[in-house]
């Protein structure tokens, strides 16, 4: 397939990479919360903030690893109250993306972070899949939830967090597995797995962000993960590599979240182009746009600009985020005929 792609002039893959169709597979919806919104909504919760103002609470945005970040992350969330504000938010990153022309988002969220707070799974779920609804309407984007587990805190939990969402069953379409990765290995939530995949839910893990490849071994040995959220670190372990390249497992890469989190420090050093080259199915996306400095076309941009990557990894990209996805093939089908399209329309003849 990828041979009838037509030549694109260096000069257009800028924008090819901004209007090219595109899905975005890994997005924390409570990552998405700019600081403005932040202010916003503490306003309307009367929440008090230990920041004084948008300025001071961005100046925090300096992060040392990823511990450092979602101690802020969380604290940000806590404005998070009601069904209106899960809404809000939800729909201002689906505008922003189809803005970035994502054609569909499968959106994690941390029920564990809201109701911790006394917040009802209700809440939360039912806030976020109204705006995933109006968003297909009003912005011409699909998305869908994938709920995901805090995997520093306890099996148990995530046990019971399961079943306070099984009677919204319908509004997620699988599980995940975030947070402080280095000492909580997939193998914790590995009976936890196995009940949501007797469920029929669909399974993902952040695995080797951080962590190492063995890590990544266990998501999909232990967990039987379908894709791996990150996975950059698999570059240390050749068999490893071979495994996911041979089986087509989806990795969804972040690179300016790597950047941020001091993976990668310095985007030069990304290893995007070489999990690519070396055959993987990556994919870019956002993670947490607010606190890493761009929603999903920066992250094309800055990490194309850094490692010289050209118009067949675009391509690559693309189809990757497409195909990876858990949408029905009709859509990934229509997908793919626009990503041609939007090759066409870029092609160095025009
Ligand atoms: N890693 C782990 N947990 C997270 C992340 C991440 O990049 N973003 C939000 N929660
Ligand atoms: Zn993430």
């Amino acid at each position: 397939m990828t041979h009838t792609l037509p030549a694109i002039a260096p000069g257009r893959l800028p924008a090819l990479l901004a209007a090219m169709p595109k899905a975005e597979l890994h997005i924390h919806i409570e990552g998405s919360l700019e600081p403005e919104m932040v202010f916003a909504l503490a306003r309307r919760n009367g929440v008090a903030l230990p920041w004084a103002s948008v300025q001071e609470l961005r100046r925090a945005y300096a992060f040392t690893d990823l511990q450092s970040f979602l101690d802020l992350y969380y604290q940000g969330a806590a404005v998070l109250r009601t069904e209106e504000d899960f809404y809000d938010l939800a729909l201002a990153y689906l505008a922003r993306a189809a803005m970035d022309n994502v054609v569909h988002a499968e959106i994690f969220f941390d029920p564990q972070t809201h109701t911790a707070r006394g917040v009802a799974m209700d809440t939360v779920v039912r806030g976020l899949a109204r705006a995933c609804m109006d968003a297909r309407q009003r912005h011409g984007i699909g998305a869908t939830l994938i709920l995901s587990f805090l995997r520093h805190l306890s099996e148990r939990e995530a046990f019971e967090t399961l079943e306070q969402a099984l009677p919204l069953r319908e509004h997620f379409i699988g599980v995940g597995l975030d947070s402080s990765e280095l000492g909580h290995p997939p193998e914790k939530f590995e009976r936890v797995f196995r009940r949501c995949r007797e469920l029929g839910l669909h399974l993902v893990a952040h695995a080797g962000e951080e962590g190492p490849p063995a890590y990544i071994w266990q998501a999909l040995d232990l967990l039987h993960a379908e894709r791996i959220d990150h996975g950059v670190q698999a570059v240390h372990d050749a068999a490893l590599v071979r495994r996911l390249a041979s089986e087509r497992i989806p990795l969804t890469v972040c690179p300016l979240s790597n950047q941020k989190l001091q993976v990668f420090p310095d985007l030069r050093q990304h290893n995007l182009k070489a999990l690519l080259d070396a055959g993987l199915a990556a994919t870019a996306n956002s993670d947490d746009p607010a606190y890493f400095g761009g929603y999903l076309n920066e992250n094309l941009r800055q990490v194309f600009d850094a490692t010289g990557m050209g118009a067949r990894h675009a391509w690559q990209l693309a189809h990757h985020s497409f195909e990876a996805s858990f949408a029905p093939a009709a859509d990934k089908a229509r997908w793919n005929e626009l990503l041609l399209d939007a090759f066409e329309r870029h092609a160095a003849s025009r």
